[in-house]
């Protein structure tokens, strides 16, 4: 059995050959696929690219700067004059680094307005697209084996059973001060995985390709580690 480091030598090496190698990690809310992914990223070495947060960025200057949200040309333009990056595992809005403070529920409640909007999105899945050219990305979302990465190399889909996801969701509120009861945060939940398979413009589904593994019960480093697993598995198969 090779160690750790010896997987990361051989899928990093793997990745040289294949010039890039793309991993995608959708799923619903709650998940874990932000941890995971960025996890995931630092243990082999990849970029890591948190689209979800791409959104929340593009809420929060429309929170500052008082846009109207619901006047979709404005939406639109305040996103494209945005300058979006992430720069070691950190979110920067013109050049502010947001990554924590887009976590705030303001934001969150009015980040489905962007998210829904049809210019932004195109806007921004430019952006993820030419943020992964030429890089071995670990990208997390709702669409990014389906729409944004449809040929990655690599696709996970990562569920949870609803009342799991919802107790992640409360440890994380409670640790904001936050102590809204359990069956609240369950049915805002529920609200909003709705929300994300029915809209029209890029709703979260599995990619067909899409290897899916249920979170339930593990901790956050036995999902990295089995993703690393699966990850080492085809870029065996990937190899010449
Ligand atoms: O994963 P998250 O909670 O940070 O996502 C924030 C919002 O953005 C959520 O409403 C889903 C939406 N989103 C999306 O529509 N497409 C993505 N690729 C990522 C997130």
């Amino acid at each position: 059995m090779d160690s750790t480091r010896d997987q990361v030598v051989r899928i990093q090496a793997d990745a040289c050959w294949e010039k890039i190698m793309i991993i995608t990690i959708d799923g619903p809310a709650g998940a874990g696929k932000s941890s995971v992914a960025r996890g995931l990223a630092d243990r082999l070495g990849f970029h890591f690219l948190d689209t979800g947060a791409m959104y929340r960025a593009v809420a929060c200057a429309g929170i500052e700067r008082n846009i109207d949200f619901q006047d979709s040309g404005a939406l639109e333009q305040l996103a494209r004059s945005l300058d979006i990056r992430w720069i070691e595992g950190r979110l920067l809005l013109d050049g502010r680094d947001v990554t924590d403070a887009i976590r705030s529920l303001e934001i969150t409640g009015m980040t489905r307005h962007v998210a829904d909007h049809p210019g932004v999105r195109a806007h921004l899945v430019q952006l993820q697209r030419a943020t992964a050219v030429g890089r071995n990305v670990v990208t997390e979302g709702r669409d990014q084996g389906t729409v944004v990465f449809p040929d990655a190399q690599c696709k996970f889909y990562l569920t949870a059973s609803p009342e799991e996801r919802a107790r992640r969701r409360q440890r994380d509120l409670e640790a904001q001060g936050d102590t809204r009861s359990f069956e609240e945060i369950l049915a805002a939940q529920e609200e909003r995985d709705t929300r994300d398979r029915t809209r029209s413009i890029a709703p979260l589904r599995q990619a067909a390709d899409a290897i899916e593994v249920n979170t339930d019960g593990m901790s956050q480093d036995e999902v990295v580690d089995r993703l690393a697993e699966i990850v080492l598995e085809l870029s065996r198969r990937y190899r010449p």
